[in-house]
């Protein structure tokens, strides 16, 4: 069946799938949480034309409006011939890709170069085969030696010798010949880092000759049609081994997605990628290589492998060179992965003299502490909420989402993204709102939306957007949206939100009592994260989500595991940096640890942090 995706996509639908495996088949994005079962309602597409009749998943999660605009949840719809979809997707604007596009970057040694040379052509007084007389020349032009040929580099040489008078071009690093190409192409060599995170992954693509950022795409994960977080792709890649695999050809294809994108998008050619540097958090990592998961997530919590890893592009199917260097930074437990290595090496001031703790937010939520006697690591589940997911009306941080809040005695102004009109909330409009509300006595330190009927002391503007939603009270942040329905905060976000909070927060306490510190004695606190360079310190101070420390103390890097990778592309110190630190940082697991239960419970509340 072939089905239309607005404005000018077709595919063909299986017999038997719906249209959300369809539209994942096709590498087309449709939120996803509960891998299909109509229970999270975020699958939300528009049919234009001749609309299924509702499900009763879709009667349950969609209001009138949005049912009569067509609007149905794309895991409970059959694909007929001639539909007509429209998809809410947008990722122009992804901050992701803002955020390191104004990255600057310093040195650039990357390991990788390309050599220009001439070798002599045969005759008979010099009958050197066509490899001994390329080795030759690229020995004396470099002055190392490149004894060794693969098999591909052997197959090319005589035609590439030919095609253009006897000279070549021939990419290396170290000893290896990696590619030869006719003529001279010396202004051609292209690197990649990819950042693969739990909800999103981005690529970004650099010059290594110049050391410029030409081009960040970043898309969702294509493994968040499986689970939202990495609990439950564990648990999807133990259920089998074909799992497992649609697991692993899941991120090979975002990558390779992104990758063919950017190309469209620059003039590089695919085959002029001669490295990628990979972070990523260790189920990602696992994942990625299709290594064994089944012991991460049981006690003692095992990994396969934290050590630095390297691979070609042909072993991990990335359309790239095939002699690609693909260097994964190493991992430092089985729940802190090379994506906090990566925001490690991203912020280096952090390992500065003093005390300094890193907050990596994210799906999942690593934090780093360095004092001058010890580094140490630990990770909380904060969940999908500070992504915006798992809220009725959380979205990622795209066009039309609310991304800033602020109440005034006449009502609430949002800041939208794109400056368009609302159709959700972002994990920053999330923590702007929440303080906001706390400020203005809509909520108190508890996270409880106070009842309107008793309260005196707040502008009736904002008392009059408390209501009852389907089964709590919610507050109305904006009414009225195109998409048929009003953007509300209810109770259970409020909670949702409290628990990612109270999660970081007792993890915060925990390492600061291990390490026999105060929060006064920290130094900085430094919070990476695509999302946390969009918080404001004053609202994360007040609710406290970080410790209660000088506002000048904290600052926000953006996606500091990104930009470690980009540095990791750029410079081989600071790769090998990566290296020497994975098995200097010690590693304090928070599952069943008494202090951080401890702290846990008293964590949720919305007030300052202090210890
Ligand atoms: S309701 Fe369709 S994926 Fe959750």
């Amino acid at each position: 069946m072939q089905i239309k995706i607005l404005p000018n996509r077709i595919l063909i639908s299986n017999d038997q799938e719906t249209l959300m495996e369809t539209l994942i088949r096709h590498h087309l994005h449709v939120t996803n949480i509960c891998n299909g079962k109509g229970t999270c309602g975020k699958c939300k597409v528009r049919m234009i034309g001749n609309v299924s009749p509702p499900s009763n998943s879709d009667i349950k999660h969609l209001n009138n409006v949005e049912l009569q605009a067509g609007f149905r949840l794309a895991c409970g719809v059959r694909p007929e011939e001639g539909m007509v979809i429209e998809l809410n997707v947008d990722e122009s604007d992804d901050r992701k890709v803002s955020a390191q596009m104004r990255m600057k970057t310093t040195t650039l040694d990357p390991e990788i170069e390309k050599v220009y040379i001439q070798p002599s052509k045969p005759t008979l007084e010099d009958e050197r085969g066509d490899c001994d007389r390329v080795v030759d020349a690229l020995n004396a032009a470099t002055g190392r030696s490149y004894e060794e040929a693969n098999l591909y580099i052997l197959g090319k040489i005589p035609n590439i010798l030919r095609a253009d008078k006897f000279s070549l071009t021939a990419t290396v690093s170290e000893n290896k010949i990696l590619e030869i190409e006719a003529g001279d192409t010396t202004n051609r060599l292209f690197g990649v880092a990819v950042d693969v995170g739990t909800t999103s992954v981005a690529v970004a693509l650099i010059d290594l000759n110049k050391g410029n950022i030409l081009k960040v795409a970043s898309t969702e994960n294509e493994q968040t049609a499986y689970g939202a977080d990495v609990i439950s792709r564990i648990s999807f890649a133990m259920e089998s081994h074909e799992n497992a695999i649609a697991l692993r050809v899941a991120i090979s294809s975002t990558i390779n997605h992104l990758l063919e994108k950017i190309a469209t998008q620059t003039d590089v050619q695919q085959n002029e990628i001669y490295k990628m540097t990979v972070v990523g958090n260790t189920t990602m990592h696992h994942l990625f290589l299709g290594l064994d998961v089944s012991h991460l997530s049981v006690s003692p919590f095992v990994s396969v492998c934290n050590r630095p890893l390297e691979f070609s592009a042909l072993e991990l199917g990335l359309k790239i060179n095939s002699g690609a260097r693909i260097q994964f930074l190493p991992n430092i437990a089985s729940f802190v992965g090379g994506d906090t290595m990566g925001a490690i090496v991203g912020a280096p001031e952090i390992l500065g003299r003093g005390n300094h703790l890193l907050i990596d937010l994210g799906t999942n939520c690593e934090l780093f502490l360095k004092t001058d006697y010890a580094m140490m690591a630990c990770s909380t589940a904060a969940g999908p909420a500070f992504e915006g997911a798992n809220l009725a009306h959380g979205m990622r941080a795209k066009q039309g989402a609310i991304e800033g809040v602020r109440f005034t005695d006449k009502g609430v102004v949002c800041e939208v993204i794109g400056g368009k009109e609302p159709i959700g909330i972002c994990g920053s409009g999330l923590i702007e709102a929440i303080d906001e509300m706390r400020r203005t006595g809509v909520i108190n330190k508890q996270g409880t939306i106070v009842d309107p009927k008793k309260e005196h002391n707040i502008a009736p503007e904002l008392l009059k957007r408390i209501r009852v939603g389907k089964k709590t009270r919610e507050f109305v942040l904006a009414y009225g949206t195109s998409q048929g329905h009003d953007v509300t905060l209810s109770q259970k976000d409020i909670g949702e939100m409290q628990l990612a909070k109270g999660a970081v927060c007792a993890g915060i306490r925990t390492l600061i009592d291990i390490a026999g510190i105060t929060f006064s004695n920290l130094d900085s606190v430094t919070l990476s994260g695509t999302f946390a360079t969009y918080l404001k310190v004053q609202n994360i101070l007040n609710i406290g989500l970080v410790p209660d420390i000088k506002p000048e103390k904290i600052k926000t890097v953006g996606n500091a595991a990104h930009v470690g990778a980009i540095l990791a592309l750029m410079d081989r110190q600071k790769l090998a940096m990566s290296q020497d630190l994975y098995s200097k940082i010690s590693h304090v697991e928070l599952g069943g640890n008494g202090t951080f239960s401890k702290y846990f419970m008293k964590s949720m509340y919305l007030e300052r942090l202090i210890l």
